[in-house]
C-alpha cells in the first residue's frame, strides 16, 4: 500500500515530537513536512529540543522546518500541535485550502459543527464534517482530539455509562508537567510541589465529556447531560495524568460486571484492526497500589495508547464506584489518538 503523505504542524513541541516517535514506522502513513513558528527555515535534528526517551528518528534529523503556511506544505492529512491561540488563525487556512487536519488544540473544540472525537467512544460524530464544510464553505475540514485530561477519562466512563448510568463523576485530576507543553512550569514553582490549578482545564473537562457523549441532531452536536465535577492538580511527574474518579449511578454497582466490562470493551479502531489501536483499550490492574505514572505510562499492545485502570471498588453505597485511571498524555491524551482518529478516516474511505 502506497503511504499517505502528512505533515505536523508545530512539530518541535512535546506533541509534535510524539508524532515523530510514533509516525517513525509507520505502515500506512509518511511524514513529508514538519513546520514551526521560531524554528522554521532551521533542520530538525538542530532546532528540536527532544524531550522523547529514544533518539530522534534519523529520517527526521535534516528535514528542514518550513514556516506554517498552507502552500509550504504538501500532504493528505494533516496533524496540528500548535497552541491553541495559533491553532484558532492558522487551522481555518488550510481547511480553506482543502486540507484534512486533525488538531490536538483546542481551539474549535466549543462549534457544535465541530466534531471532538475519540475513536473508540464516539466516531459516529465524524459524520458531522459533511455539515461543518459546507456550513463554513470549506473544502477540508477540521477534527478535534479531546483534552489529554479528556481522553484516559472518557474511554473508562463509555463502557460503565454502557453498563450502568452514571448521574454524577466527580474526578480530582494530578497532571503531569509535559502537559503544559515545553518549557512549561518553571522548575522552582513544580519542584517539591503540586499546583492545584490548571488555567481553564476544568471548564474544557465538563465541556469536553459532555460534548462526545452528545448526539447529532439538526446538523449540531447536541450536548448530553451527564453531570461532571473536576478538579484538576499539577504534579512533579514527567509523563501520565493520573485521576481518581468518584462515579455516583442510578443502579446498584456490581463490581465484578464493572471490572468484566472495561476489560471486554473494545471499539471500531480494535474492530478494524488499526495500526495504532491498543488491543485491548482499557488494562485493569488488581494490584492495590497501581496504576502509578512511571510504572503504567506505555501500557498497552501500542505503548501509552493503552489506558490502566485500578483500584475498582464500591465507594460510599450500593449505587456508586470509586476507581483511578492512568493515560500518557502525549501519547494516548495526544499524537496517537489523533492518528488514530486520521487512521479510522482512512479505513472508512473518509480521506
Ligand atoms: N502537552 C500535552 O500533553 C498535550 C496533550 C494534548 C493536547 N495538547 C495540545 O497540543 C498543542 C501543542 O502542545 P505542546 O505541548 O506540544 O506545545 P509546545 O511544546 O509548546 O509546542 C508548540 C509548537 O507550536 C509551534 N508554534 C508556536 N507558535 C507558533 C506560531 N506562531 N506559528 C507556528 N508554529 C508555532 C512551536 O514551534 P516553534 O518551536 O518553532 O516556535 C512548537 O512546535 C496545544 O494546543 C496543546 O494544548 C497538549
Amino acid at each position: 500500500m502506497k503511504r499517505i503523505n502528512t505533515a505536523i504542524l508545530g512539530a518541535t513541541g512535546m506533541i509534535g515530537q510524539s508524532y515523530l516517535y510514533l509516525l517513525s514506522n509507520h505502515p500506512w502513513l509518511q511524514v513529508t513536512s514538519l513546520t514551526g513558528g521560531e524554528s522554521a527555515g532551521k533542520k530538525y535534528g538542530v532546532v528540536a529540543k527532544w524531550r522523547m526517551s529514544s533518539d530522534i528518528p534519523e529520517q527526521f534529523r535534516d528535514i528542514t522546518v518550513k514556516p506554517t503556511e498552507p502552500e509550504e506544505v504538501k500532504a493528505d492529512i494533516i496533524f496540528s500541535a500548535l497552541p491553541s491561540s495559533v491553532a484558532k488563525v492558522v487551522e481555518p487556512r488550510f481547511a480553506e485550502a482543502g486540507y484534512c487536519i486533525i488538531s490536538d488544540s483546542s481551539a474549535f473544540r466549543p462549534y457544535d459543527d465541530m466534531p471532538v472525537v475519540i475513536p473508540e467512544v464516539n466516531p459516529e460524530h465524524l459524520g458531522i464534517i459533511e455539515v461543518q464544510k459546507s456550513k463554513r464553505k470549506w473544502d477540508g475540514f477540521i477534527v478535534s482530539n479531546p483534552n489529554c485530561t479528556v481522553l484516559g477519562l472518557n474511554i473508562v466512563l463509555k463502557p460503565i455509562h454502557d453498563l450502568l448510568t452514571i448521574k454524577k463523576a466527580v474526578v480530582t485530576t494530578m497532571q503531569a508537567i509535559s502537559g503544559a507543553g515545553f518549557p512549561g512550569v518553571p522548575s522552582l514553582s513544580i519542584t517539591d510541589n503540586i499546583i492545584p490549578y490548571i488555567a481553564e482545564e476544568e471548564e474544557k473537562v465538563r465541556f469536553e465529556i459532555s460534548k462526545i457523549f452528545g448526539s447529532i441532531e439538526d446538523g449540531k452536536i447536541k450536548l448530553s447531560d451527564i453531570k461532571v465535577e473536576v478538579c484538576c492538580n499539577r504534579v512533579p511527574t514527567i509523563d501520565g495524568h493520573l485521576e481518581t474518579v468518584y462515579l455516583e449511578t442510578e443502579e446498584r454497582v456490581d463490581v465484578d460486571r464493572v471490572k468484566d466490562a472495561l476489560r471486554s470493551f473494545k471499539g471500531k479502531p480494535q474492530e478494524l484492526k488499526l495500526p495504532t489501536a491498543p488491543i485491548p483499550p482499557i488494562i485493569v490492574r488488581e494490584e492495590e497500589d497501581r496504576p502509578q505514572p512511571h510504572l503504567d505510562r506505555l501500557a498497552g499492545s501500542v505503548p501509552g495508547m493503552g489506558v490502566t485502570v485500578g483500584r475498582v471498588r464500591r465507594g460510599l453505597d450500593a449505587n456508586s464506584l470509586w476507581l483511578h485511571v492512568l493515560s500518557h498524555n502525549t501519547i494516548r491524551g495526544g499524537s496517537g489518538s489523533s492518528i488514530l482518529i486520521g487512521e479510522l478516516m482512512l479505513a472508512q474511505k473518509m480521506i
